[in-house]
């Protein structure tokens, strides 16, 4: 296949690349990434640009670019990984949300249409179906119910994206996706953030009571999920992607004092973000049903990995950091 990955040089843009180098070698990966804040090329740094994979710094928002790519690679499919992801950003600066996450998904549906790629992958996220009482489970047939401004923009995307497959009979899928992590996270969210403080000996901010609950998924078992959906799912079906591991943000900080052995007094608490969702849960039984996946990397062993990845690559986050921040 000769793939369109947009958002290549995000956090689980660049491990599916990764992952797809080794999965399908034989494959074509073209990468359009705008490299916003998030984006790094040194996630990519491994992989050298050949005959299957090429890199382009531009914007999904650009038409006549998606156009030109699509026809000079002969793109069979589109994986949208392209966003902003942090919804402290969403809160404070919505504007940029809603053209990425709506009007750069609106625009490479109009391009995959008017140009006949055979498939669109939107990469979504449990977000969309906002807060889950307990005992609850968010199942594909779930009403929407965004509370963010990052969340409402991706919820809209995929809106548009249904839309696309009823109206214009266009060969779409949706993955849904529970909080990820691993290596290549950008040190704003929890995991990756703590890690940071950890090593660094600076205190650790937790939100509120931080008694929220998140479900957490290793992302190379995200990157299969995706894999699987692109290649066998029927056109126009949703599927929801978690670990079936759900914690609190304070077991996830509690879990890093332990295996960075540091001071649990570092854990400071701080005035709760606005609109913060109490619990995201999902139901994720389609997907080992119909396309027999299920998470293969335990929360213990995807937490050791991460760590050690963070202790091992600290010239990349420390050169994030001296980077400005929009
Ligand atoms: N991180 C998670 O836990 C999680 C969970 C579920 C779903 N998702 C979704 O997965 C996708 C990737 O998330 P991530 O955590 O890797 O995000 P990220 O912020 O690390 O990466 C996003 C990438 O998109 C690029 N980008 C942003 N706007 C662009 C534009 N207009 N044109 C081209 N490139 C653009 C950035 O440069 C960056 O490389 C997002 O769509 C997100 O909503 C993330």
């Amino acid at each position: 296949m000769h793939l369109l990955i947009t958002g290549g040089a995000g956090f689980i843009g660049s491990n599916f690349i990764h992952y797809m180098r080794q999965a399908h070698p034989e494959d074509t990966l073209i990468n359009l990434d705008a490299l916003t804040y998030a984006g790094n090329l040194a996630n990519l740094a491994d992989i050298p640009e050949d005959a299957h994979y090429h890199f382009v710094r531009g914007s999904i928002l650009n038409h006549d670019l998606l156009v030109h790519l699509i026809r000079e690679y002969r793109i069979d499919a589109i994986v949208n990984f392209a966003a902003e992801s942090h919804v402290d950003r969403s809160i404070s600066d919505p504007m940029v949300f809603i053209d990425s996450n709506i009007k750069g998904v609106a625009t490479l549906l109009d391009v995959a249409r008017t140009t006949g790629v055979r498939r669109f992958q939107q990469v979504s996220t449990d977000e969309v179906y906002g807060s889950m009482p307990a005992p609850q489970q968010a199942t594909e047939e779930t009403p929407l119910n965004p509370s963010s401004p990052y969340s409402a923009a991706k919820a809209s995307a995929d809106l548009l994206v249904l839309a696309a497959h009823r109206t214009y009979g266009q060969d779409v899928t949706i993955t849904r996706c529970s909080n990820n992590y691993g290596p290549y996270q950008y040190p704003e969210k929890l995991i990756p953030l703590m890690i940071q403080h950890g090593l660094e000996g600076k205190t650790l901010p937790v939100y509120g009571t931080g008694e929220n609950i998140r479900d957490w998924l290793y992302v190379s078992d995200h990157c299969w999920a995706i894999d699987l959906v692109l290649r066998k799912a029927a056109p126009g079906s949703i599927y929801n992607i978690s670990g079936h591991n759900e914690r609190t943000n304070l077991a996830i900080i509690h879990e890093i004092i332990t295996q960075l052995h540091i001071d649990p007094q570092l854990i400071r608490h701080v005035a709760d973000r606005p609109g913060h969702d109490w619990r995201y849960s999902l139901d994720a039984s389609k997907l080992h049903h119909d396309l027999g996946w299920q998470p293969t990397v335990s929360f213990a062993e995807g937490m050791h990995r991460t760590i050690q990845w963070y202790q091992d690559h600290q010239d990349w986050w420390r050169d994030l950091n001296q980077q400005p921040v929009r």
